[in-house]
């Protein structure tokens, strides 16, 4: 899952390669390296770590040349080292490679090119690509590659450069991302839009198989069989801000504290309150899938696994439909009964999570319709599902996801709401009523941001702790799931998500005062239960803080401390509920000293299984 950044053009390279770099280090910071052409000779500069390790590098060792290529790595093959940072080299220091994927046979092929004579310097599988770009160099670095990739199993977005072609980059992409930003007189690749802003907007997304040969003021698309086709640029409208850090201190700060923007940006042109109605652009469901839909698969994994869980509840509640909700890595490999009156709902913030693609692709296979809900314009998920609901949240930056969460969540329930009221199992006006309740969540999303110095200093008493319990019921399952990952990934403090009526078949064994347990206990009609389990914790000394109803003044005799969050239906409480989760967590990293954005061992997007 590692970014690439490419540049050909009139400028030095090195600098627009590294600050692309920056904002794609979210996809892995184990190292990071550049390679750049000059005077018919390529310099490669590499450094262990995080990227400011390799820009302090730069300055004491200068790299020259407008052709390079570079990239920061999350280490698949051979662990994070200088040998095994990318760029990589053939033998002669012609050929240099940066690869993002793996190459699944990359051990046979490593055997046959060093019996052959080829020296190899690291680890990794991506070697062999350099290797076998020479063996197939004669004069033109396009069939090279061409020719080596034939011999090649597996995934990978490439961009490679040869001394004896110093204007020119070729690249490819098999099953992992690749874009093309095409400027005035330079051109680019990288492996995400954010990296390319402020060069440019216009950005061609290449499909699976595509070889691109890109010079300073040429960009020719070739497909797999080898012949020229035509991607038309798209034009991105992302502000360059919006992937800027802003006045917070983490972009994980950042994000959280936009949700209330995204969450209306996730319903823009697709929420009418006032009219009763909710228009789904990308989603052309007939009305015969509609009435005759047997069954939905949700797949997911991560965070996205967890609105996924809160899906359950709204298509089987809301539109009456019978849901199973799958992590994508087991619903690959389990053989799941699918056919075409199944609806498989994939859902990605990335859209480019390898075992979340493999999932989507085995149910086209077997003729279910698919249905994407994706941040990432242009994303793999998004191009190949039947139909895409973007969640319009912009780049999600910080490692631990929270706003496409929110985002995904309202793509979803505008999607279970639009299911209930097509398929008739929903009073108009309760229907209406429902859209008017949805409309004013990121109000209430807004009231919970101002507390955020209350959750600071709860985060700071407690962020010594060891372990915690998160709790919730029904709906607000998934959001305890959700508020023990957030802090699990951040803080690397151990944390559990439990349904609360499941506590007393085991983790109740773990509780004692050293156990602090977030219960989310708002109101509804599970409340008197939750209370019940409050009471069980309570009475094995656990210390309980509560997620709670402003007005519920009772929970005060019940809990350590309260939470309080605005009152909303109760079919809107998991998007309310998880915002104090997401500062908690945020607040305890923080005080721990932790890596908020780039938190260990994690990336952004998983694009290996
Ligand atoms: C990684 C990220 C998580 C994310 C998960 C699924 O583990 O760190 O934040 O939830 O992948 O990613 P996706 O892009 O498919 O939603």
């Amino acid at each position: 899952m590692c970014g690439i950044v490419g540049y050909v053009g009139k400028k030095q390279s090195a600098e627009i390669i590294r600050d692309g770099l920056c904002r794609l280090e979210y996809r892995g910071y184990d190292s990071a390296g550049i390679a750049a052409v000059s005077g018919g000779v390529i310099d490669v500069r590499r450094s262990v770590g995080k990227l400011h390790l390799l820009t302090e590098l730069l300055k004491t060792k200068p790299l020259a040349g407008t052709t390079g290529i570079g990239h920061t790595r999350w280490a698949t093959h051979g662990k994070p080292s200088e040998e095994n940072a990318h760029p990589h080299t053939d033998c002669s220091g012609k050929i240099v490679v940066v690869h993002n994927g793996i190459i699944e046979n990359y051990q046979e092929l490593k055997k046959s090119l060093s019996d052959a004579g080829h020296r190899f310097k690291s680890e990794t599988d991506t070697e062999v690509i350099a290797h076998l770009v020479e063996k197939e160099y004669h004069g033109d670095l396009l069939a090279a590659v061409k020719s080596a990739l034939k011999q090649v199993r597996g995934a990978y977005a490439l961009g490679i450069i040869c001394a004896d072609e110093p204007f020119r980059i070729i690249a490819a992409r098999q099953d992992a991302p690749l874009i093309v930003g095409v400027g005035d007189g330079e051109n680019f690749i990288a492996s995400d839009v954010p990296a390319l802003l402020p060069y440019t907007r216009s950005m061609i997304f290449l499909m699976e198989g595509d070889f691109v040969d890109l010079t300073p003021t040429a960009v020719t698309v070739y497909d797999r069989s080898g012949a020229v086709v035509k991607r038309v640029p798209e034009t991105i409208t992302w502000n360059a801000v919006q992937a800027e850090k802003g006045g917070y201190k983490h972009f994980m700060l950042k994000e959280i504290f936009e949700q209330p923007q995204t969450i209306q940006d996730t319903f823009r042109g697709r929420l009418y309150p006032d009219d009763g109605e909710i228009c789904l652009d990308g989603v052309q469901f007939n009305a015969q899938l509609i009435s005759s839909l047997s069954k939905i698969y949700i797949v997911a994994c991560g965070t996205s696994y967890h609105a996924g869980l809160v899906g359950k509840f709204l298509f089987e509640n809301l539109a009456g439909i019978p849901t199973e909700v799958d992590i994508a890595s087991e619903f690959r490999y389990r053989d799941p009964v699918l056919d075409e009156t199944c609806l498989t709902i994939v859902i990605s913030q990335s859209g480019e999570t390898a075992d979340t693609l493999a999932a989507l692709r085995l149910a086209k296979q077997r003729k279910s319709p698919v249905l994407g809900i994706c941040n990432a314009v242009g994303s793999t998920v998004s191009r190949e599902a039947d139909h895409v609901l973007y969640t319009h949240c912009g780049p999600e930056i910080g490692v631990a996801s929270t706003k496409a969460f929110t985002g995904q969540l309202t793509a979803i329930y505008l999607l279970a709401l639009d299911l209930a009221n097509r398929r008739k199992r929903i009073d108009k006006s309760v229907f209406k009523q429902l859209l008017t309740e949805f409309w004013k969540v990121p109000l209430g999303i807004q009231e919970i941001l101002k507390k955020s110095d209350d959750i600071e200093a709860l985060a700071k008493e407690y962020f010594h702790n060891k372990d915690f319990l998160f709790l919730g019921r029904n709906l607000n399952y998934p959001i305890a799931l959700e508020g023990a990952l957030k802090l699990k990934e951040i803080s690397y403090i151990h944390a559990e998500g439990y349904a609360a009526g499941e506590m007393k078949h085991g983790p109740i064994a773990l509780i004692d005062e050293n156990m602090p347990i977030m219960v989310i206990a708002t109101q509804g009609k599970v409340y008197d239960k939750i209370v019940s389990n409050i009471e069980e914790a309570k009475a094995r000394g656990g210390t309980i803080i509560a997620i709670a109803t402003e007005g519920d003044t009772a929970i005060k005799t019940k809990s350590r401390h309260q939470i309080y969050v605005p009152p909303v239906n109760e079919l809107f409480s998991p998007i309310l509920n998880v915002i104090p989760l997401q500062l908690f967590a945020y607040y305890v990293a923080v005080s721990l000293g932790c890596d908020v954005d780039q938190p260990r061992n994690l990336a952004k997007s998983v694009t290996v299984e």
